[in-house]
């Protein structure tokens, strides 16, 4: 299929052909980096800027090291010594990075519609790394590539989301691609943090671990996001590992074969013990890298690059 889109902003908007022809290019570029020689001259010309305002170690090198794989210009914003500190707004800001002939902006910010917001505003391209709550999509999408790669599917996949729901990102861009591409998706967590109202979008809400975890395929673990909660959601971090928390021995409880998947980054002995996040089910530095091959995917598609042939999911 042809890429129209000028910007990647949300999963939520993708059709189920647009987020196959992304897991698909992404399946052609992680081959590239397999490679002896990782680059190829698609963005040649091009320069790319992370405007990030928000933390992130894993997003932002993946985004600089995937424009610098297609050949492209990359600028590192670095938002502690910029103007905005003096008050500058993020529109002059990113209007400024244009005026400055940037092509694309990849941004990250903690006020949900951020990038949609720029996207209306700015001729170049606007990718979303992340915004407050809303979504992820970059990462929502490397995690539908990483359950597709190991399991052969997503049709059909028994996926439960466990932790903070309410204030993740990811959550919701990983429930809008799992429910389009077939998906079975369950989330779990305290009430507070995983209210009933998320049924409207096609999942199943238990409060009970082993019921979310029993009949898993992949467990997709989530931190607790202390930067955007106005108060504690539950009595105390202890509460939470007690009844939420994934040990050697609940993993007992679990398929086999179940996937253990985390965004990152893991709070060790909270969501996850180490013996876990690091054991053989876990698939958590696999998706850091196939993050490069889906970035990587992004920028080509969105520059204009011709699509593979979706495949069968
Ligand atoms: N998963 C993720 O977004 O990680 P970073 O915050 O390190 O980018």
């Amino acid at each position: 299929m042809k890429w129209h889109r000028k910007d990647l902003l949300d999963l939520q908007s993708l059709s189920v052909e647009e987020i196959q022809t992304v897991l698909d290019t992404a399946r052609e570029f992680k081959a590239v980096g397999e490679r002896h020689i990782k680059k190829v001259p698609a963005l040649r010309g091009k320069t790319v800027v992370t405007l990030f305002v928000e933390p992130s170690t894993r997003t932002r090198i993946s985004f600089e090291l995937a424009a610098h794989r297609l050949s492209a210009d990359v600028i590192n914003f670095n938002a502690e010594v910029s103007s905005l500190r003096k008050g500058e707004t993020l529109k002059d800001t990113a209007r400024n990075l244009e005026a400055l002939n940037a092509d694309f902006i990849v941004i990250r910010h903690s006020a949900a519609g951020a990038p949609h917001f720029l996207s209306r505003v700015l001729g170049a391209h606007v990718v979303n790394a992340g915004d407050g709550a809303h979504e992820h999509p970059t990462q929502g999408l490397l995690d539908l590539f990483t359950m597709r790669e190991k399991k052969g599917r997503l049709a059909g996949l028994q996926v439960t989301i466990l932790g903070d729901i309410l204030y993740s990102r990811v959550a919701r861009s990983n429930i809008w691609g799992l429910r389009k591409l077939g998906a079975e998706v369950t989330l779990c967590g305290p009430p507070t943090l995983v209210p009933r109202t998320f049924e409207a979008m096609g999942c199943r809400v238990v409060h009970d671990l082993h019921q979310a975890i029993a009949d898993a395929d992949v467990i997709n673990l989530l931190r607790i996001q202390h930067e955007r909660q106005r108060k504690s959601a539950f009595p105390g971090l202890g509460e939470y590992t007690h009844l939420f928390g994934i040990t050697r021995s609940r993993l007992a409880d679990t398929k086999p074969d179940v996937l253990i998947m985390h965004p990152g980054p893991i709070n060790r002995g909270v969501e996850v013990d180490s013996d876990v996040a690091d054991g053989e089910r876990s698939v958590i530095l696999e998706q850091v890298t196939n993050g490069l091959a889906i970035r990587m995917a992004a920028l080509y598609l969105i520059n204009g690059g011709k699509a593979t042939t979706p495949g069968a999911n």
